[in-house]
């Protein structure tokens, strides 16, 4: 299986860093190809809703580096985000590349697997509920199974999210996988 992973956090070694990379490790032991495109450090312009990609036969205004992305995103048989939560939402760097999915609107319908990965401070989920309720509303209209959502709450710093059993359920969640 061929799994896109896409994070959103600015921190190359924060706590959800850790889970993506505990989650890549299980799927990459248990035989999937995996690819990881960190948000934050690529360039993404956000969508202006210009209707170009949908109106004309020229694709997106932006050319950034979602041609990077777009490619690994139409092959890919699941895709799992990997965010923070900033102000009870995900962050702005993996939301950007989220609304530029609208290029290939049609074309990412159906036949994809997604999991949501959060990390977050406070110690009820509440800070992740939109986040949730969001990914599920996302999914549901692309038509792509969630395999499963991580709420790591308590999680301010790597420090706090190590002393926990979340790391573990992303590499379980990985490597059971497909
Ligand atoms: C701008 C900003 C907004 C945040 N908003 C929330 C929030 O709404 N709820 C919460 O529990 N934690 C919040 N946090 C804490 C982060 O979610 C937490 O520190 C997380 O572990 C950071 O993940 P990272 O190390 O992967 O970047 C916020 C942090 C920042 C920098």
């Amino acid at each position: 299986m061929k799994i896109l992973v896409i994070t959103g956090s600015p921190h190359k070694t924060g706590t959800s860093a850790l889970l993506a990379e505990q989650f890549i490790k299980g799927a990459a032991e248990a035989g999937h190809k995996v690819c990881r495109f960190d948000a934050a450090f690529k360039n993404v312009h956000p969508c202006i809703a210009c209707e170009r990609c949908h109106n004309t036969d020229k694709g997106c205004t932006f050319k950034d580096d979602m041609e990077e992305l777009n490619p690994q995103l139409l092959e890919a048989d699941a895709v799992i985000f990997v965010s923070p939560i900033y102000y009870y939402g995900m962050t702005a760097q993996i939301k950007a590349v989220i609304d530029r999915f609208y290029a290939n609107d049609e074309a990412l319908h159906g036949s994809k697997k997604s999991a949501l990965l959060l990390t977050f401070a406070d110690d009820t989920v509440e800070s992740a509920e939109g986040s949730a309720a969001s990914f599920k509303g996302m999914t549901n209209y692309l038509e792509w199974e969630v395999a499963g959502i991580i709420s790591a709450r308590g999680c301010s710093a790597v420090e706090d999210i190590k002393k926990t059993d979340f790391p573990k359920q992303a590499y379980e969640l990985g490597e059971t996988f497909g």
